[in-house]
């Protein structure tokens, strides 16, 4: 298959790209107001989605890998769920009372997941994250949690500790040193740093400090430390050590609930306390959830006698997100699930069979639908392994500009993800211009 250029035209002096982000400088700090979308020298701005595709200001479309960073199960502009939206706007977008929706939305996920009794609605993935490590404390009576070094899991102070160490800090590898994510972070001292699918020395520190952890926090598929997949015995060993000592364990599938109808969980096992979701669950509206065991969300019970935990939140449960997360959740069939798997394992296998044929010191790794393209060929089990130095980074960097310039659009450190609106000639784009690109990317 060839290639077509789309001469990436945000990236020339005087595009509409160049004069958007000159205004943005002015009222946006860096012109930016998402740190996940900005890219040097600037952003190309999207102006339409329609299916599987972008197109952006200066008129270049390209196939969209990024899909709202996962959130788009079925890509842009997807008419059932546009519908299903619009019928509810003319009746009103949000009220200070329940609605239906939420109701069936939160029946959909019990009915899917295990491991989930009840469903607490949000707004993020951020605040489900927060909820779920609240909830957690007010169920232990315990303030400390523990999370996985490089693990991203939103803008809640005690998750975003560790979140981004590099060599210079971190520390030796069996214990990872507690680092401040920001000037001023507080409580840094109060989160446990765990070593990623490193069971025995994740056991040892969570032992230590048992007796004061509320939960343990772990995204089985963590994609700002590499995508790399939990090993299912870590996963047990995980689920054993929280249950020996009172500790709720959640699972942050904010991203990897995509993965299959019962969440990541149903592919590595686990048996989470609680799980945080968001993204797809709000059909392309902004959403979260916390979902799990009855007894630990009933401190969530406006009813409950006796100690509990009050959460209120203007836009939970509203019922345009939940009218358009329940159509696009209706809408994926386990068929569908294992088509988008199917397509998700063609760009593994046929990357990397054409980073081996070339000789490319690349790899692509992940998971059913979504992928990561690491600048390196070693094995990655954890958030060490995959850290780029320089060379890797800038490698990384030419690469994504080398995808867009062939009209394929991932996020900035490589990572992509299906959506129902693609199939196979979708993923021949994307490897015929990955194999175009490496060439001049390494040459
Ligand atoms: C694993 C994980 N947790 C939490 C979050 C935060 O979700 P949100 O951006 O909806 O606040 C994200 C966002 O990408 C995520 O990937």
């Amino acid at each position: 298959m060839s290639v077509k250029p789309t001469r990436n035209r945000y990236l020339q002096d005087g595009s509409r790209a160049a004069e958007l982000h000159n205004t943005a400088r002015e009222v946006l700090p860096g012109g930016n107001t998402r740190q996940s979308v900005w890219t040097s020298p600037r952003p190309t701005y999207a102006v339409a989605g329609n299916g599987c595709r972008v197109t952006d200001a200066d008129g270049d479309t390209r196939v969209d890998f990024v899909n709202n960073y996962t959130s788009l199960i079925h890509g842009h502009g997807n008419q059932q769920i546009a519908a299903a939206v619009r019928e509810q706007l003319s009746e009103g977008t949000a009220f200070g009372l329940p609605t239906p929706w939420e109701i069936e939305l939160a029946s959909l996920l019990v009915d899917r997941v295990e491991t989930i009794q009840q469903v607490r609605f949000t707004n993020s993935g951020s605040e489900a994250v927060m909820m779920a490590v609240k909830v957690a404390r007010a169920f232990t009576g315990r303030s400390r949690i523990a999370k996985f070094e490089g693990c991203y899991h939103g803008a809640y102070d005690p998750v975003e500790v560790s979140q981004a160490p590099d060599p210079s800090n971190w520390g030796p590898p069996e214990e990872p040193t507690p680092l401040p994510f920001y000037p001023g972070h507080p409580g840094v001292s109060d989160v446990t740093v765990l070593p990623f699918n490193d069971l025995e020395n994740s056991v040892r520190l969570i032992e230590r400090d048992a007796d004061t952890l509320a939960a343990v926090v772990v995204d089985p598929l963590p994609q700002r430390a590499g995508l790399m997949p939990a090993e299912p015995e870590f996963l047990q060993g995980l689920r054993d050590i929280t249950k020996k000592h009172g500790i709720v364990l959640i699972f942050d599938e904010v991203m990897s609930f995509r993965l299959a109808p019962g969440g990541v969980q149903s592919l590595l096992g686990g048996s989470p306390d609680l799980t945080a979701i968001a993204k797809i669950i709000g059909g392309g509206f902004p959403v979260g959830a916390v979902g799990g065991r009855a007894d630990i969300l009933d401190f969530f019970n406006p009813s409950k006698k006796g100690p509990k935990l009050p959460h209120a939140g203007t836009f939970n449960g509203n019922p345009v997100t939940m009218i358009a997360g329940l159509t696009a959740m209706q809408m994926m069939s386990d068929e569908e699930y294992q088509r988008l798997a199917r397509l998700g394992d063609r760009v593994r296998d046929e990357g990397n069979a054409l980073f081996e044929r070339s000789g490319a010191n690349w790899q692509i790794n992940g998971l059913s639908n979504m992928f990561r393209l690491h600048p390196n060929s070693r094995e990655l089990r954890n958030y060490r392994d995959a850290w780029r130095d320089e060379d890797e980074t800038r490698r990384a960097g030419a690469m994504y500009h080398a995808l867009m310039a062939r009209g394929v659009m991932l996020t900035p450190d490589g990572m992509g993800n299906i959506s129902t609106a693609m199939d196979d000639s979708v993923v021949d784009e994307l490897l015929a211009a990955l194999g175009d690109a490496v060439n001049e990317v390494d040459s």
